[in-house]
């Protein structure tokens, strides 16, 4: 058999042949591989997305609807940001975006005002802007092409009519009723269309006495927070309008440890806005009178958009995504079975 110096030579041998191999066939190889990976990109359209955070159930279903859109099977190279609640960073995800050279930039704007300077810089770069969910504060239109999401000032006066019906239906519309607003992110499209909309219609009653309104920052945490400094300072509200679901869980949480009871034969009434899947057993349980749904399901809407603009067919300035009012009366089984989020 061989010796320990006949296996030396071998081990030597094998060496100089992979290495003779790598040498004539290895940089040709990642050659390839880079090709590959380059064309693979360049044949699907490059979309920047960049999220403002994941406050809530809401932002959660509304991320995982534009993942499931923008797929490589449906054509797609997807580069997601989560900006965590801050405008910084999703003014730096869009500068990336534009470096990066895009085909699309996808923006769910955190607050309203302050995207001028990088909207005119993704302009300059001859890259499109779809607004997604929220809408910016700017005065020449032609920063974005298009924004899909909801009518916020349209849900705000839904509140307000359910209300107006209640409390018709209740006796109760000569008498004084007392209302806390629980509102989200401060300068947000959602706070500011949802709180002018019920506004509206509050105006027009003189016995609504809307006692506060404060931000709960779209977190349940926040909104069990503010919900008790409310129920220290006010003794006899009757109804909450709480501007999405997470901070009406919280609310309902502090509600409940007060010693009160929520819902439709409670105490306190509850508007809710969003229509979670969780928030409509609750509606169907009785503890939330009615929940105003947003439609976080954008991702076909978005496909849609990119789409016509592909084929250079004209778009509309904006899209509004469909929407429903969910009272005990209609969150039937059908409507909770089919809820995905
Ligand atoms: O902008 C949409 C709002 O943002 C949703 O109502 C809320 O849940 C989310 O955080």
């Amino acid at each position: 058999m061989f010796g320990k110096r006949s296996y030396g030579v071998i081990a030597v041998g094998i060496l100089l042949v992979m290495t003779l191999f790598l040498l004539l066939f290895g940089s040709r190889l990642f050659t390839d591989i880079e090709e590959e990976a380059h064309i693979t990109q360049e044949n699907r359209i490059v979309v920047g997305v960049s999220q403002l955070g994941s406050e809530s159930g809401w932002r959660t279903a509304n991320t995982e609807s534009v993942q499931n859109a923008f797929t490589q099977q449906n054509g797609y190279f997807l580069i997601f940001h989560n900006a965590r609640q801050k405008q910084e960073n999703q003014l730096k995800a869009i500068r990336s975006f534009i470096s990066q050279r895009v085909d699309y930039i996808i923006f769910s704007p955190v607050v309203e005002t302050g995207w001028e300077t990088v909207l005119q810089e993704a302009k300059e770069a001859g890259i499109p802007v779809i607004l997604m969910d929220r809408k910016v504060d700017v005065e020449d239109e032609s920063l974005y092409v298009t924004c899909v999401g909801s009518d916020f000032e349209e849900e705000g006066e839904k509140a307000g009519h359910w209300l107006e019906g209640e409390l018709v239906r209740q006796n109760r519309s000569s008498q004084s009723v007392n209302i806390v607003i629980l509102a989200g992110t401060e300068g947000s499209s959602s706070q500011i269309g949802r709180s002018a909309g019920f506004a509206t219609v509050a105006d027009r009653h003189g016995n609504w006495n809307i006692l506060e309104e404060k931000c709960a920052e779209f977190t349940s945490t926040k909104g069990k927070e503010v919900m008790k400094t409310f129920l220290r300072r006010y003794p006899d509200i009757d109804v909450v309008v709480s501007q999405n679901d997470d901070m009406t869980f919280g609310a309902i949480e502090a509600i409940k440890e007060s010693g009160r009871t929520v819902g439709v034969n409670g105490d306190i009434m509850i508007i809710s806005y969003d229509a979670l899947g969780d928030a409509l057993e609750m509606v169907a349980d009785g503890a939330i009178n009615v929940d105003i749904e947003c439609n976080p399901n954008q991702g076909e809407y978005l496909l849609e958009v990119i789409d016509m603009l592909e084929a250079e067919e004209p778009i509309e300035k904006r899209y509004y995504v469909e929407e429903d009012v969910f009272t005990i009366e209609n969150v039937t089984e059908e409507v909770l079975n089919g809820r995905t989020y």
